[in-house]
């Protein structure tokens, strides 16, 4: 039996990890800690959340005290850390919380860990989960790989990447046993409408225009999270200790591409003429510090780990569209507010 910590498990990313975990690995007891802000969402969790090897904790990674008596209480053997602030845009209103999210509280689960483990490291890791936007922003040519130098941008990019700089500080100074993955772009089942893809899909849906920033020129590689759950959980199991490993969808489109693609995905899929929901697209103000490019060489990963991509774009991207017409009542709770009050009404709190 081993006890896995894993952070930020109601977000997007983490609840696909969680219910792959859940499901795949009955001796292992999975920890869900997770604070539940606006982006956490235990109705993302609803079909694993009776199983018996499942446990959900709310709480606060920057609460240092929190994160060592869980520890003690716990007995951890191994932290997936996923809990962050996540989207750029809300990075740029508010830096503060990300530095404290980000930075504060990958430091105080570190610090957890260090001292819970201290007396033995064999069989413990810590396993950070991180993003390609550390790297920075790509011209016309080339690709991120494991040695690129770090170049965040945005305050979101330079949190992650402090906190980067952080697991690998304390593997090089007290031994702590760490892997760190860089990954790109997500896209699928119970993201949060704030990023690209599913906000385009809600306001299709609502008929309701679709903001391009700038021209629409800007490039990112695009990976279904599914695919993401099952690296991370390959790199779990058979990653180098204190190596870092790319993950990337071998999948570019430029935002105005991806936009129109999923216009016409979402027309076919209500039976209108494709081409109609186009007319919806409307350029707007660029992000301030727009990244052009992220492109990920994820050869590493298929190389040492045998991972790959399962899913081609088209695929991926009429399943995402099919989930988030058939879940309509995730996306309006979402929309409402009203998956907030979900862990109110299921753990009578
Ligand atoms: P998300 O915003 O959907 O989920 C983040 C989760 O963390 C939420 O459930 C939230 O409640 C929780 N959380 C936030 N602050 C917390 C705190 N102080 N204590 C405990 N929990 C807290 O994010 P996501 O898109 O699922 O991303 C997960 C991780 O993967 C992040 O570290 C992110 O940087 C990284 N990542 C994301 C992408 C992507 O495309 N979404 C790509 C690469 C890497
Ligand atoms: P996003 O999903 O926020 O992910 P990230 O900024 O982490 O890459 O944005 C993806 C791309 O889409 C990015 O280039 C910004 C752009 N974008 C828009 O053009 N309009 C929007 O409303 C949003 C949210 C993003």
């Amino acid at each position: 039996m081993r006890n896995l910590l894993v952070t930020g498990g109601a977000g997007f990313i983490g609840s696909h990890l969680v219910r792959l975990l859940v499901n795949k690995y009955p001796e292992y007891n999975i920890y869900n800690l997770d604070l539940l802000t606006y982006a956490g969402n235990l109705e993302n969790l609803i079909d694993v959340e009776n199983s018996s090897n499942y446990h959900f904790i709310k709480g606060d990674i920057t609460d240092e005290a929190q994160m060592m008596s869980l520890f003690r209480e716990k007995q951890f053997d191994a932290v997936l850390h996923l809990a962050a602030e996540s989207h750029v845009d809300r990075s740029i209103l508010d830096p503060m919380a990300f530095l404290k999210t980000n930075i504060l509280g990958t430091v105080s689960l570190l610090n957890a860990a260090k001292s819970f483990w201290k007396e033995n490291f064999e069989g413990k890791l810590f396993y950070h989960i991180s993003t390609d936007e550390v790297f920075g922003s790509l011209g016309e040519e080339g690709f991120f790989v494991e040695t690129t130098s770090y170049d965040p941008k945005s305050p979101y990019s330079a949190s992650k990447a402090s906190s980067d700089h952080f697991v690998r500080a304390y593997s090089n100074t007290y031994g702590l046993p760490v892997i760190i993955t860089n990954c790109s772009n997500n896209y699928g089942p119970n993201q949060f409408p704030e990023k690209l893809i599913p906000l385009c899909i809600n306001n299709i849906k609502n008929k309701k225009p679709l903001p391009v920033y700038g021209t629409g020129e800007n490039i990112r590689d695009w990976l279904y999270v599914i695919d993401h759950a099952a690296a991370i959980d390959k790199v779990f199991h058979k990653g180098k200790i204190g190596g870092t490993y790319n993950i990337g969808g071998f999948n570019e489109w430029k935002n105005i591409d991806l936009v129109r693609t999923l216009c016409d995905v979402m027309d076919r899929y209500h039976g209108k003429e494709v081409g109609t929901s186009q007319e919806l697209i409307t350029f707007v103000t660029d992000r301030a510090g727009h990244d052009m490019r992220y492109a990920i060489d994820a050869s590493k990963m298929s190389n040492e780990l045998g991972w790959q991509p399962s899913l081609q774009f088209e695929e991926g991207i009429e399943k995402t569209v099919a989930w988030y017409m058939e879940n309509q009542v995730w996306l309006d709770n979402i929309t409402s507010g009203d998956y907030q009050h979900y862990y109110q009404n299921q753990y009578n709190r």
